[in-house]
């Protein structure tokens, strides 16, 4: 069998080096411009550049070198009817639940307040926030979702969490649908968003969805730049609405440098860093799944393109 492999930027070598030392029976190479195309039977890629499936044209499956495949669906060389499958956690979830413990905790137990307080020489105590009265949302109860949300619980958070489908998570509340989403934003102290980018998510966390919470509340975005209309999120942050927000992802990839959240006071920004992709244990994943394919055995984490995830 024949594999292509796509990295962005100056790994790429490496990443097929590693893939080829995995499947050893496959001849795997790197994409490359100036090749000849290489009739690939699977292509493993991360955001490749749309003359790859347009020089390729024998590819039987694709396997994402990530969780989130908004950019391979909008690929218009793709063809609709190649399977695509995506990255299962791969040592990304344990990442997000620890990036997203650290923000909750960060905000709850008032850290970034005494961070500024230290900065001032300032001994200022605070009246400290009840657990009890402090529910944490998790839009998205996937892979990152999932292990968000029991860490959370873990940490003793009241947990409420908000999906597609009904999602029975031991010490989580459930909410479900569009309609369950009002009612779980109005209980929700705190909430990370850990959904794809799709048709029905893109925009969701907008002005009427800050108004729903409580006043005051925290915006934690690990999902996608796009789930957020930004431009809400600021006049919410400036009414105090919403009163602080921590941000992993943007619309725009490096974070322009004149965008406003850069130097807002009430924001954190961290450069899509919450869950890194971890080379080995992706690659382990994606070998592993090429074999189940060829073999004719069911693969797990299928894309479903109409419901954009
Ligand atoms: P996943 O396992 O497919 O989970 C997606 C979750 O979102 C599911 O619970 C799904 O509901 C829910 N969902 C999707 N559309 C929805 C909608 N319209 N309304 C309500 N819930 C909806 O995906 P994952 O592996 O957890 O990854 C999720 C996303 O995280 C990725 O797509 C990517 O964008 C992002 N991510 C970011 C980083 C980073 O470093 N910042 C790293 C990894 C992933 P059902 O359970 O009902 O299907
Ligand atoms: C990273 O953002 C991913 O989708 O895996």
């Amino acid at each position: 069998m024949r594999v292509l492999l796509y990295f962005p930027g100056s790994a790429l070598q490496r990443w097929t080096s590693a893939l080829a030392a995995l499947l050893p029976e496959a001849e795997v190479r790197a994409w490359s411009a100036d090749a000849a195309p290489l009739d690939a039977d699977y292509v493993a890629a991360f955001r490749p550049p749309p003359e790859l499936f347009a020089r390729e044209n024998r590819v039987r499956a694709v396997f994402n070198l990530a969780a989130g495949v908004e950019a391979m669906l909008a690929l218009p060389t793709l063809e609709p009817s190649i399977p695509i499958y995506r990255l299962e956690d791969a040592g990304m979830a344990e990442q997000m639940a620890d990036y997203a413990s650290y923000a909750v905790l960060r905000w709850y137990r008032d850290f970034d307040v005494y961070a500024g307080q230290a900065a001032r020489s300032e001994w200022k105590q605070l009246k400290p926030r009840r657990k009890a009265d402090f529910a944490v949302g998790v839009l998205g109860l996937g892979e990152m979702g999932g292990a968000v949300a029991r860490r959370l619980v873990a940490l003793g958070f009241p947990v409420r969490g908000w999906s597609r489908t009904r999602h029975p998570l031991k010490g989580v509340s459930a909410f479900a649908g569009p309609d369950g989403l009002a009612p779980f934003l109005a209980g929700s102290s705190a909430i990370v968003a850990t959904l794809p980018l799709t048709a029905e998510t893109r925009g969701i966390l907008d002005r009427r969805a800050f108004a729903a919470m409580p006043a005051g509340s925290f915006v934690v975005n690990v999902g996608r730049g796009d789930l957020v209309v930004d431009t809400d999120l600021l006049e919410a942050l400036d009414s105090g609405q919403v009163a602080g927000a921590m941000l992993d992802v943007f619309a725009t990839e490096p974070l322009p440098a004149d965008h406003p959240f850069w130097h807002h006071p009430r924001v954190t920004v961290t450069p899509h860093v919450s869950a890194v992709t971890v080379r080995d244990a992706s690659l382990a994943q994606v070998a592993e799944k090429i074999r189940r394919f060829d073999r004719g055995e069911p693969v797990t984490g299928r894309v479903d393109r109409d419901r954009g995830y």
